[in-house]
């Protein structure tokens, strides 16, 4: 069966642009500019990095050319495309379960996700009140300690930010979200480098570039490979069928090779230029840069507390942030809503609001692992923890294992080379040894590892 010529029943992308202003969007994120430092800092540094961008060169950029182009053959749900595709090349219909994985990973994470999108939220009030004036590293950390402290609070910004982003879904991904990629995410990153401006006042730049890019391995882990390949996953938004499902929106013409290296790069510059703005700031303020999922929180707001016109700025980067999240979010929804629509017949509308309410509940549990569960440890891991162990470190990876065996076992040559349609043999081949053979076994080794067993 070959639906080729047809668009997705979702719609189409209505250019090129439109389609790497999307997936863009779904790529840069909290990850980039929240997780990426906060994790870096946990697992040592430079070490952590080098390894991170290497996962992000040689495994998410060739999987993720792998999801665009499933997507694009498979132009349904990531459940339904791969039962279609599963289908076409006569394989087992056991395949289908990279879509079911995906599809609950991303309500998992979106769970967690909406809970710090609350707290950009939150943030921008206290900017837009003047409560970065002058912080000191310490009143920033009481500043964050009050607020997450109350759980009526975090329960209030995470409905504002589900509410908002399931808005969005429930009218279709496609409106609205390239002028927000368009003309807001140059504006965050402008805003990063007026961070990072500041960072390099405050005497301790080349402290905090040491610790991101001198090589140091004495932090590094199993634990940490594993982290930092979960998150090159995470950050490009892999393994889950999001990109899959942004590529079944994909005109047959666009070139999935240019399109996918230009997302991972500009995905990379905005996390790398996030952490060379944080970690100076960190040192400065004798900060801790192991500090967890608060340290962007501790320290951006140091940043525009010190600075002519902070009150303004530190408002407009946590709106940025937000918006950034928002366009991350939509994409974790997309897959569980249009399966919805696909498998139980239900309108958008009624499909984004069940989907939203279950991921709100779920929430719930994070939003209490930082107060009123904050000491309640299973296995020395809070829910939260437990929550993006479980999605990053394990659901992505595993699936992103399955999508490339997939594409590099169960697909021909013959149909993968016509859809991925690359100009340059050495570019297939490479691409091919890449998802055929050393993803899945890297990704394997990696995981393997850290889980102990060797
Ligand atoms: N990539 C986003 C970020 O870095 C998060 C995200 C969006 C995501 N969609 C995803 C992560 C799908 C994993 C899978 O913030």
């Amino acid at each position: 069966m070959n639906n080729n010529d047809q668009p997705s029943i979702h719609g189409q992308w209505s250019s090129r642009l439109a389609f790497v202003m999307a997936a863009t969007g779904s790529a840069v994120g909290l990850g980039n500019i929240w997780k990426f430092p906060y994790i870096t800092g946990e697992n040592g540094g430079s070490a952590f990095v080098l390894f991170y961008v290497l996962c992000v060169a040689t495994l998410g950029i060739p999987l993720m050319m792998a999801e665009v182009m499933l997507g694009r053959r498979g132009k349904r749900t990531p459940i339904n495309a791969m039962r279609a595709l599963a289908a076409e090349t006569g394989t087992s219909q056991h395949w289908q379960f990279i879509g079911w994985s995906g599809t609950l990973a991303g309500v998992l994470i979106l769970s967690y996700y909406s809970v710090i999108g609350g707290w950009t939220i939150g943030y921008i009030f206290h900017a837009a009140n003047g409560h970065f004036s002058d912080l000191s590293g310490k009143g920033a950390s009481t500043l964050f300690g009050d607020f997450v402290g109350d759980p009526w609070v975090q329960i209030g910004w995470h409905t504002v930010f589900m509410l908002i982003t399931m808005s969005i879904v429930a009218r279709g991904v496609r409106h609205g979200l390239e002028k927000a990629v368009t003309y807001l995410m140059p504006a965050l990153v402008v805003l990063l480098l007026v961070v990072l401006g500041y960072a390099m006042t405050t005497g301790y730049f080349m402290k905090g570039l040491a610790f991101l890019f001198t090589p140091d391995f004495s932090h590094f882990s199993g634990t940490s490979a594993l982290t930092a390949l979960g998150h090159a996953f995470f950050t490009l938004s892999l393994g889950m069928g999001a990109i899959m499902i942004y590529g079944s929106y994909v005109p047959q013409k666009i070139s999935i090779a240019g399109t996918s290296v230009a997302i991972a790069v500009a995905d990379t510059m905005v996390a790398l230029i996030a952490g060379m703005a944080i970690f100076p700031i960190v040192f400065a303020n004798a900060l801790e840069p192991g500090a967890g999922p608060s340290l962007i929180f501790e320290t951006i707001p140091v940043a525009f507390g010190h600075m002519a016109g902070g009150t303004l700025f530190g408002t407009l980067f946590f709106v940025l942030l937000l918006i950034a999240a928002w366009t991350s979010s939509i994409s974790l929804v997309e897959p569980a809503v249009t399966m919805m629509i696909e498998n139980l017949n239900m309108t958008r509308h009624r499909a984004a609001f069940w989907t939203g309410l279950v991921t709100w509940l779920l929430g719930l549990g994070t939003t209490f692992s930082f107060n009123v569960w904050a000491d309640v440890e299973v296995l020395g891991l809070t829910f939260f923890e437990h929550l993006d162990f479980l999605t990053s470190n394990l659901m992505l990876p595993i699936g992103g294992i399955c999508i490339a065996l997939f594409a590099g076992w169960a697909m021909s040559k013959h149909v993968s080379r016509a859809e991925l349609n690359m100009n340059s043999d050495v570019g297939y081949a490479l691409w091919h040894a890449l998802i055929r053979v050393i993803a899945p076994i890297a990704v394997s080794i990696v995981l393997l590892h850290a889980v102990g067993a060797f």
